[in-house]
Formats: C-alpha cells, sequence, structure tokens
C-alpha cells in the first residue's frame, strides 16, 4: 500500500506491472522471482494459485496437512515442555480449547483453569465445563464474577473497564494457580504475531489486557510461556482442532472478546443490564442457528443501548432501553459488512426479544461497516 518499486534491482526482469506502470513481478533467474503486492488477500485475483505454484515450486511437492503439522506441534510443546507443569486459561473459545486439546494430547502435565468473570454469555460457563469434560479434560472453573462486578460499578470509561477486567483477571488467574508458575500456555495466533509486530495498528491495542500485565512479561522474559499455535491462522487452529476430536460447535464457534459482555454494555455495567443482553442474545443467537445462519456469520451478538427511550405498555407510556443486534461477515475482523439478514428473521428475533425481555422496548439492527464502526460497541 505504501511500498513502491522505484529502481530495478540489478540483473532484473520485470514481470509484471500495474496499472500505473510500478512493477509488482520481478525475476532475477529463472525460478528466482518476487511479487509486490498481497497474494493471501481476498481481493487478490487467483492469489491462491499464485501461493500454490509457489509452495509447488519451492517445496516439491507440497505436502502441508494439518494433521502432520499436529505432530510437529506435539514434538514441539513436549521439548518446550518437558516435565515442567504446565498452566493454560480456557474461556471456551475456539483458540484457547484447540491449545487445551492440544496440550492435553501432547499430553504434558497441564493445570486448565476458566475464570468466569461475570461477563460471560448465558448458560456459557456450564457450557465451558460440559464441553470439556465431552473429550475428557479436566477444568478447574473459578467463579469471581462478584469481584468483577464489584470492580466495575461506576466506571464508564471504555479503555478503563477494559484495564480492570485485565488485571482482575490475572490477578484472579495466579490467585488460581500460585505464584511458582512453571511454565504458561498461551493461545496467541500468527495474526497476533503480525499485529504485535506492527507498531500503532488497531488490533495491537486490543489485545494489551493479554499482553502487556506484567507477570506474563516477566514469565515471557523467563522462557516460561508457551504459544504453540502462533504459526497458525485462525482457519488452520479450527482445522487442528476438527484432528484434536473437537466438534463442529467448538471450532466454529463466533470470536468472542475478552471483555465478554463489557464491550456489548456502553456505560456502567450493572447484573440488571448484562442479564437483558444474555436473555437478548440467547434468542438472535438461537434464531441464527435455528435457521442456518449462524455458520454463515462471522460474529453476531446483541448489544444494550443505555439510553430509556419511550414506549407504551398497556395503557402507558414507559422508558426502557434498547437493544442493538449486530452480524457481521469479515475475513479477519479488520473490516467488516453487516450481514443482510431475511427481515421475517429480524422480525421473529425483535418480537420474541420485546416480549421475553423485561426492561427492554426497543430492537434496532445495525448497519453500520467496520470502518468507521467497529466490530463491538465499546
Ligand atoms: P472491533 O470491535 O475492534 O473488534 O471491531 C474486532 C474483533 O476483536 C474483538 N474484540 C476484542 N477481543 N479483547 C479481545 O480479546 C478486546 O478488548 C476486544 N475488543 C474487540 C471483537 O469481538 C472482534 O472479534
Amino acid at each position: 500500500h505504501s511500498d513502491t518499486c522505484s529502481r530495478l534491482p540489478e540483473g532484473t526482469r520485470v514481470l509484471a506491472e500495474n496499472l500505473d506502470g510500478i512493477p509488482v513481478a520481478l525475476e532475477w533467474c529463472p525460478g528466482f522471482q518476487g511479487i509486490q503486492f498481497h497474494p493471501e488477500v481476498s481481493h487478490t485475483k487467483e492469489g491462491k494459485a499464485i501461493l500454490a505454484n509457489f509452495l509447488r515450486l519451492a517445496v516439491n511437492p507440497a505436502k502441508f496437512r494439518i494433521a502432520s503439522f499436529k505432530d510437529h506441534l506435539i514434538d514441539r510443546v513436549r521439548s518446550q515442555v518437558g516435565s515442567r507443569k504446565v498452566v493454560c486459561g480456557v474461556s471456551g473459545g475456539v483458540d484457547s480449547s484447540v491449545l487445551a486439546a492440544l496440550l492435553h494430547e501432547s499430553q504434558v502435565d497441564t493445570r486448565n483453569i476458566f475464570v468466569d468473570n461475570g461477563l460471560l454469555r448465558k448458560g456459557e460457563a456450564r457450557q465451558v465445563e460440559a464441553q470439556f469434560r465431552s473429550i475428557g479434560i479436566k477444568i478447574e472453573t473459578i467463579d469471581a464474577s462478584a469481584r468483577f462486578l464489584e470492580a466495575l460499578a461506576g466506571v464508564t470509561d471504555p479503555e478503563e473497564k477494559r484495564r480492570r477486567i485485565g488485571r482482575l483477571f490475572v490477578q484472579v488467574f495466579f490467585d488460581a494457580v500460585g505464584k511458582d508458575v512453571d511454565m504458561l500456555a498461551q493461545g496467541t495466533l500468527y495474526p497476533d504475531v503480525i499485529e504485535s509486530a506492527t507498531s500503532g495498528s488497531i488490533a495491537s491495542t486490543i489485545k494489551t489486557h493479554h499482553n502487556r500485565v506484567d507477570r506474563i512479561m516477566e514469565l515471557k522474559a523467563e522462557g516460561r510461556v508457551i504459544e504453540p499455535l502462533d504459526e497458525l491462522f485462525k482457519d488452520e487452529v479450527r482445522a487442528l482442532g476438527r484432528t484434536l476430536g473437537l466438534s463442529d460447535e467448538v471450532v466454529g464457534r463466533h470470536p468472542f472478546p475478552g471483555p465478554g459482555l463489557a464491550v456489548r454494555c456502553p456505560g456502567e455495567i450493572t447484573p440488571d443490564k448484562l442479564e437483558i443482553i444474555r436473555e437478548a442474545d440467547a434468542i438472535f443467537i438461537g434464531q441464527l442457528r435455528e435457521q442456518g445462519w449462524y455458520d454463515h456469520v462471522w460474529q453476531a451478538y446483541a448489544g444494550l443501548i443505555p439510553v430509556k427511550t419511550v414506549g407504551v405498555k398497556g395503557d402507558e407510556r414507559s422508558y426502557e432501553y434498547a437493544v442493538t443486534l449486530r452480524a457481521v461477515i469479515s475475513e479477519d475482523a479488520m473490516t467488516a459488512d453487516w450481514v443482510r439478514l431475511p427481515y421475517d428473521l429480524l422480525a421473529e428475533v425483535s418480537n420474541r426479544i420485546l416480549n421475553e425481555v423485561r426492561g427492554v422496548n426497543r430492537v434496532l439492527y445495525d448497519i453500520s461497516t467496520k470502518p468507521p464502526a467497529s466490530i463491538e460497541w465499546e
């Protein structure tokens, strides 16, 4: 986007130019070629073919299979961990579930800790426990919801909320595992590695509450952090999860932010507001699943608009909150478009929310692209 080839390196031949006449593909000698654009992005026509051809020429033949990559990852985990003890934070999301399954398959001595921060969706804590139980992985749940709600009481600034949630998460986590952590496993993916190398990107601030916390930095400096998924993209993590025996329900889950419902509840977080979001979200997601839309959507949720507007209840005026529904498609969460859901589906979700969720008299559908909007509300 900003790099350009203004002078050709000696001994090169131009293979292709863009519409402005700038070289975008060069050859030094047969078999030694280079391109100056992104074959991997979805907008590049035939980008996959370029990469496939490259692999065919370079690897001869390309034998990359996620199943054999799994063996490579297991070997790496075993050699990094040895006989040490590993702690792993699980959230029920795809990345940490695949990580826990990989550690389990590697047969390293692992403690899986699940912190219930009180900002989870309806029934989520129980679902996560059941999900791990069903594949024979033991997890320890710490119900810290009261502590989180207390820490968030009266706080309205979005970044301050994130900071508090992040700090408390680490505190609760290390209270549970004790000070002497042999090794910590994190579900960092390759895009996170790229993004933290690119200063100033939006994404690099998103995960601040995961990465920049002192204790974790200390462990990192001591070489006690392993990130076994750090060479994989999300779709590869999903494929790996399947070869590790995780169900489609787990590997196909929508992304869910670390600070949970807090980023879908602008202003002060209260149990009442969380209850509204949970109920509305369960109705919306349930309908998306029932009507076959869930897997066509990158991420969807119901959030709360903390403004009380007028409505009618019986013969009286009522002032209640609005709920916003958001469903987006995206490749990598950096850009997103809203999903053209059928009106009938939206109508049913809206009717059910208005009838079944107390404290709501308005349902809106968010038709904002990212940018300029973001996927979450905060
Ligand atoms: P935005 O709202 O920035 O979200 O368009 C992009 C993606 O990142 C997720 N997200 C977060 N994830 N901690 C996280 O772990 C956060 O603070 C956070 N904020 C947003 C969001 O759900 C979406 O998938």
